[in-house]
């Protein structure tokens, strides 16, 4: 949570790199395909996932619990999120009791103490801004329960509008008890219900009495029904990305606020009967239902796998361990993580996990130590890493390890890693459009005996609570810089990925997907990612860019943000990449300046181009434009026929656009 460096004024020159070769600043007219020559292999792992807690992105993000405060522990002296239904004659009372635990984890319970008789006085839980009411829908749900008055009859769960005048579905739970229980029920909403989340999840006792519940559970139909699982719809949008890779799990959330809420990933483990929850990092706490396996299962859902981030023994209010004994804990830890993941059932956290419901190992190659440790001004990376380093190394030598410092960027600059040389390093960038498209050449010139890169944290921070198209723009532009030098870059992600757009739900601005209680969508930039992410091909092809000389600009990073700069600098970018297999090009342009750009394309040092291929266009009239809640699809890709591919044509690119084109060569 240390922002301040991240806004530092980072003056950009425009330099002759934003055309992918440090030739001096120009206005694009011809582009040449080098398909006479091979080029650098482009990095199959290149686009990615960035997850963490922020944002609800987890409770009231892609976890599908609808309950809020379930738990009871969100705060210690209130039921958040939890109201008593009843009539001003009646004096029942609600409280939170901690005399009562069922396990260590589940700690806090809240009392009912219903004095009226019959059905009508209620606890109420307001959900994540709703539970959600779609037809013809089967909700499963849980609870924990007790009571003195155990011959009164069902308890009647319910959803219901607000106002208690509509019920949208119900069931009876029988059986309570003196002792704790745990019941599940199911309900389904009818086919005529209209979607709304104007609504609450109502428990009706049945009469006086005292009544205890915990670990209230309720969950709609999750992501290819996966228990404990993921929203459908969020989901349907990261497949749509195939995303290579997730890395998980943060960012902040991995580091904690102090020792005691780092991401323990012990405490989210088995059922969610077990699992304590933690403070997060960005101002609430989680309840941990999206545990270590869940990160895992929500990986193999959708065919990509898990870069595993390690606690490295820093936290974000600068405490640190030194290297040395006191940090071996969290160095065993580090393994035996790694074993929960990639054991087999003859290890102990391989056992573990199978015990948890997962026999099957799951593919591991990188795992970073730590998150943006140069903010540590102690310096004490330098040691950590080599304590964590030696120790993944020993163990599993095929594992590549990332360090959060010792690249170019100014967090890595800053105390340089001396003492091991890392496989891949993490860098992060968040940007004005400006400064994206004017230093998208910024991998150009690079380094290649070191470290590979990884830039695990990236985006334009252009238009809330999602980026605008001039994001969109900008985050084009860098992507053409990361994919030509995809062989150094080999991977990325940007963040934050979501944000709950209801009031309150946002804690950093420009996220790439957002949603409110019943829908979701991708902004300008989600559609910008989707594209490159699903246009590739496994080799760079080398381009050259030939255009009339034009004066260059220079603007600070806080006079460019959030603001549209006339594009009197370069503003056309591009990378190719093919497919050796099949020939298959794909020729990504972004032109993000105010006026069409009519571009020669040379092809021909390849035999044969069909003239029929395919355009993918995404297009603004403004790049203040976006997409929100309501106007979810203002913008996105469109895909079309073309066939006026030849070895030598021209192509119009329209003002404010990014676009591929495909085309089968041979
Ligand atoms: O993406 C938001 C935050 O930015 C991440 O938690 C952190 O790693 C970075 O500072």
């Amino acid at each position: 949570m240390v922002k301040s460096l991240k806004n530092i004024i980072s003056v950009v020159l425009i330099s002759g790199a934003l055309f992918g070769t440090s030739a001096s600043a120009q206005q694009l007219t011809k582009l040449t395909l080098r398909l006479d020559q091979q080029g650098v292999p482009a990095s199959p792992m290149l686009y990615g996932l960035m997850t963490e807690e922020i944002n609800y992105a987890y409770d009231g993000g892609i976890y599908a619990e609808l309950i809020r405060n379930r738990s009871f522990k969100d705060n210690y002296k209130n039921p958040d999120h939890w109201t008593l239904i009843k009539s001003d004659a009646d004096s029942s009372e609600i409280a939170l009791d901690n005399k009562h635990p069922v396990n260590e984890a589940l700690t806090i319970s809240l009392r009912l103490h219903q004095k009226a008789d019959g059905k009508h006085t209620a606890l109420a839980n307001d959900g994540f801004w709703g539970i959600p009411v779609l037809p013809s829908t089967l909700y499963k749900g849980s609870f924990y329960a007790m009571t003195d008055n155990s011959s009164a009859g069902p308890v009647t769960v319910s959803i219901e509008s607000t106002d208690g005048k509509t019920i949208f579905a119900t069931a009876d739970v029988s059986g309570l008890a003196g002792s704790w229980k745990k019941f599940t029920f199911k309900f389904f909403t009818t086919a005529s219900a209209v979607p709304t989340a104007a609504t609450r999840f109502v428990i009706r006792p049945p009469g006086k009495g005292n009544y205890w519940f915990t670990l209230v559970s309720l969950f709609p139909p999750t992501y290819v029904n996966t228990a404990n699982g993921n929203r459908r719809d969020i989901m349907q949008l990261l497949a749509a990305m195939h995303p290579e890779f997730l890395r998980l799990p943060g960012g902040n959330y991995l580091e904690g606020g102090m020792f005691s809420t780092r991401y323990n990933w012990k405490k989210t483990l088995g059922p969610i009967d077990h699992r304590p929850g933690h403070q997060g990092t960005w101002g609430y706490r989680s309840s941990d239902g999206m545990g270590l396996l869940e990160y895992l299962e929500w990986c193999e859902d959708l065919k990509m796998e898990p870069l595993l981030a390690v606690f490295a023994g820093y936290t974000l209010n600068h405490d640190y361990v030194e290297a040395g004994p006191l940090l071996q804990p969290y160095v065993e830890e580090a393994l035996e993580e790694i074993e929960y993941v990639t054991g087999d059932t003859s290890t102990t956290y391989g056992r573990e996990r199978a015990r948890d419901g997962h026999p099957a190992p799951f593919p591991l190659h990188y795992v970073e130590v730590g998150n943006e440790d140069g903010f540590d001004m102690s310096g004490s990376y330098n040691g950590r890493f080599a304590q964590f380093f030696d120790a993944i190394r020993a163990k599993y030598p095929d594992l590549k390890i990332i360090s959060t410092m010792g690249g170019k960027d100014f967090l890595g600059q800053r105390f340089p890693l001396t003492k091991r040389i890392p496989d891949v390093i993490d860098e992060h960038y968040y940007r004005s459009a400006y400064d994206m498209e004017s230093d998208a050449g910024h991998y150009d010139n690079y380094d290649r005996s070191g470290p590979r890169i990884f830039v695990g944290e990236w985006a334009t921070r252009e238009g809330k609570p999602t980026p605008n198209f001039n994001s969109a723009l900008g985050d084009a532009a860098w992507m053409t810089g990361m994919e030509r030098n995809s062989d150094l870059v080999v991977m990325s992600c940007s963040a934050p990925l979501f944000v709950n757009v209801n009031p309150g739900g946002m804690q950093w601005e420009s996220d790439l997907i957002g949603y409110n209680t019943l829908t979701s969508y991708g902004s300008p930039s989600y559609y910008a990612q989707q594209m490159f992410s699903n246009y590739r091909g496994n080799e760079v092809v080398s381009i050259v860019g030939e255009g009339i000389p034009i004066k260059l600009q220079v603007l600070s990073h806080k006079d460019s943000l959030n603001k549209v700069v006339p594009k009197t600098y370069p503003s056309l970018f591009y990378v190719a990449t093919r497919d050796t297999k099949n020939g298959r090009l794909y020729i990504k342009v972004v032109n993000a300046g105010s006026s069409a750009r009519e571009v020669a394309i040379d092809l021909n040092r390849v035999t044969f181009v069909n003239s029929k291929g395919k355009i993918v266009m995404m297009q603004a009239d403004k790049p203040e434009d976006t997409n929100t809640i309501t106007e979810p699809k203002k913008i996105f890709p469109v895909v079309s026929t073309y066939t006026g591919f030849k070895r030598s044509f021209s192509y119009n690119f329209p003002k404010y656009s990014i676009s591929i084109l495909q085309i089968d060569t041979k």
